[in-house]
């Protein structure tokens, strides 16, 4: 019998991809980013804004190991290149739970972006409005979440000394750089809270009895992503921005071409979060 090791540090699985991006550049990015449903026009926001050099992008698919999105919306390529001065990496595209991959692939994007170099990662997500005073085509930025995906993305991952991942969570979400994208959406004049994020495994949306359940234990806001990538990014001792964005009243009926179709004006506000940003990566 095989000994089936769940991907953790050490593995290898990372290291393979971080060495197939290497064969194609030097690149080293002080920050991932994740764009979520939806928000692949992130990168030409930021590049009208504060783009320079020449950028590259890999299609997941060329990176051995590294599966590729089967959800309409992600784009699955790796996009980097230089914002405000600042190497980029942007993950067009996430692995996600509901896909039916193991879990600690989930967390696949801020094991690579480590791997790269960065130290930083930004998470940009698609979610459902559970605050009734958020209005419609808000962000929100992330202070804080509710792991309800029924399973936690650190099970199984052993450090490379063999350790169980025992990682503080307290303070998952750098205030720094969360006080900071308030300030530069609300600069800009776009609507935006801070809040709390509640993370199912989804693919099904929430019934009403969820919808309040969720409200009743303190969330704002309630997704599918957003929380592998944050607890794997702080067990890599890398700073976290959440940056959700919401699409649709949780509990109500929704769509996914409703998400997709909302996401696209939430492009242009993380493509200046990430420009206003990128010189505290
Ligand atoms: N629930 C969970 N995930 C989501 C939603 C929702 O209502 N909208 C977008 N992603």
């Amino acid at each position: 019998m095989t000994e089936e090791r769940v991907p953790s540090p050490g593995d290898g699985v990372a290291e393979r991809i971080v060495g197939a991006i290497r064969e194609r550049t030097d690149l080293r990015p002080v920050a991932g980013v994740v764009l979520g449903s939806g928000l692949g026009d992130s990168i030409s926001a930021a590049w009208a804004r504060a783009g320079s050099g020449e950028p590259i992008e890999i299609a997941y698919a060329d990176l051995p190991g590294f599966p590729p999105p089967t959800v309409p919306g992600h784009a699955g390529t790796l996009w980097l290149g230089t914002i405000a001065g600042q190497p980029i990496a942007i993950f067009r595209g996430r692995i996600h739970f509901y896909e039916g991959h193991p879990m600690p692939l989930a967390s696949i994007t801020s094991r690579i972006s480590h791997g790269l170099g960065a130290r930083t990662m930004v998470l940009s997500a698609a979610v459902g409005g559970l605050d009734p005073s958020l209005p419609a085509a808000s962000m929100v930025v992330v202070r804080d979440h509710l792991n309800l995906m029924g399973t936690n993305p650190l099970t199984g991952w052993r450090y490379e000394d063999g350790s169980p991942a025992f990682v503080d969570v307290s303070g998952v979400y750098d205030p720094q750089l969360a006080d900071a994208a308030l300030a530069a959406l609300r600069g800009h004049g776009i609507a935006v809270a801070d809040g709390v994020y509640a993370a199912v495994a989804g693919p099904a949306y929430e019934t009403p009895a969820e919808t309040k359940m969720l409200r009743l234990m303190g969330a704002t806001v309630v997704g599918m992503s957003t929380v592998p990538e944050a607890v794997a990014a702080r067990a890599l001792g890398m700073r976290v921005l959440g940056l959700s964005f919401v699409t649709n009243a949780a509990g109500g009926a929704v769509s996914h071409e409703e998400v997709l179709l909302a996401s696209k004006t939430a492009a242009e506000a993380i493509g200046l979060a990430v420009t206003e940003l990128a010189d505290t990566f």
